[in-house]
């Protein structure tokens, strides 16, 4: 994940206020948030209490950070429009039922309230697509369930946010993976 930071602070940098982040890994983004966050609630289900470089980062935060192990595909633990804005990067991939995520997501976002994301995804080229389609399946099961298939715009869209801006670019590494979808969101 190192090699996608200088793509972080263009969508984290964005978040104000009471921010969820979901996939929250072992807290990478948290130095690319800006002055106007006031607290980060992250989630995700590998347990990362105890680890060395997290622990750091959370500690070096200059806001609280709070940390769950919980699958966000699941009932999450907070009130109907509790956050400002929601971010998730490089995380949508990885969710078993993302569609069920995205509408945990929207629900306890405040209404008006912004889904920051990058995000990889269903590239743009038929000829990658089709191998995206034909590796799917065994790439998910090589790669701690990580889909390189999924349309990101049309699934944010179909969770009933609204798509304020969406850049498309191609990220490094290999193609399969490199088609990125950075974008804001908001919930109507
Ligand atoms: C590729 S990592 C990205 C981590 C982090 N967002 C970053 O940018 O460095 C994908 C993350 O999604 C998390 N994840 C997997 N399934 C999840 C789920 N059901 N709900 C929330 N997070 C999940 C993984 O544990 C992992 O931390």
């Amino acid at each position: 994940m190192r090699m996608m930071d200088d793509l972080r602070p263009e969508t984290v940098g964005r978040a104000h206020g009471e921010v969820l982040e979901i996939g929250f890994g072992t807290g990478r983004n948290l130095r690319h948030y800006s002055s106007e966050v006031r607290s980060v609630w992250g989630v995700d289900p590998m347990v990362t209490h105890g680890v060395g470089p997290v622990e750091r980062r959370i500690d070096e935060a200059p806001f609280p950070v709070e940390r769950t192990s919980l699958r966000a595909d699941h009932r999450l633990p907070f009130d109907a429009g509790r956050f400002d804005c929601v971010v998730t990067t490089w995380t949508l991939c990885s969710i078993p039922d993302e569609r069920a995520a995205l509408a945990e997501m929207r629900r306890v976002l405040k209404p008006g309230g912004r889904y920051l994301f990058i995000e990889h995804g269903r590239a743009r080229v038929e000829r990658i697509v089709r191998w995206q389609d034909r590796l799917n399946p065994i790439w998910s099961r090589l790669a701690e369930g990580c889909n390189i298939n999924r349309p990101i715009d049309r699934t944010v869209e179909q969770a009933g946010f609204e798509l304020t801006s969406v850049d498309e670019l191609e990220g490094k590494g290999p193609r399969l993976v490199s088609h990125l979808y950075r974008g804001v969101a908001s919930r109507v």
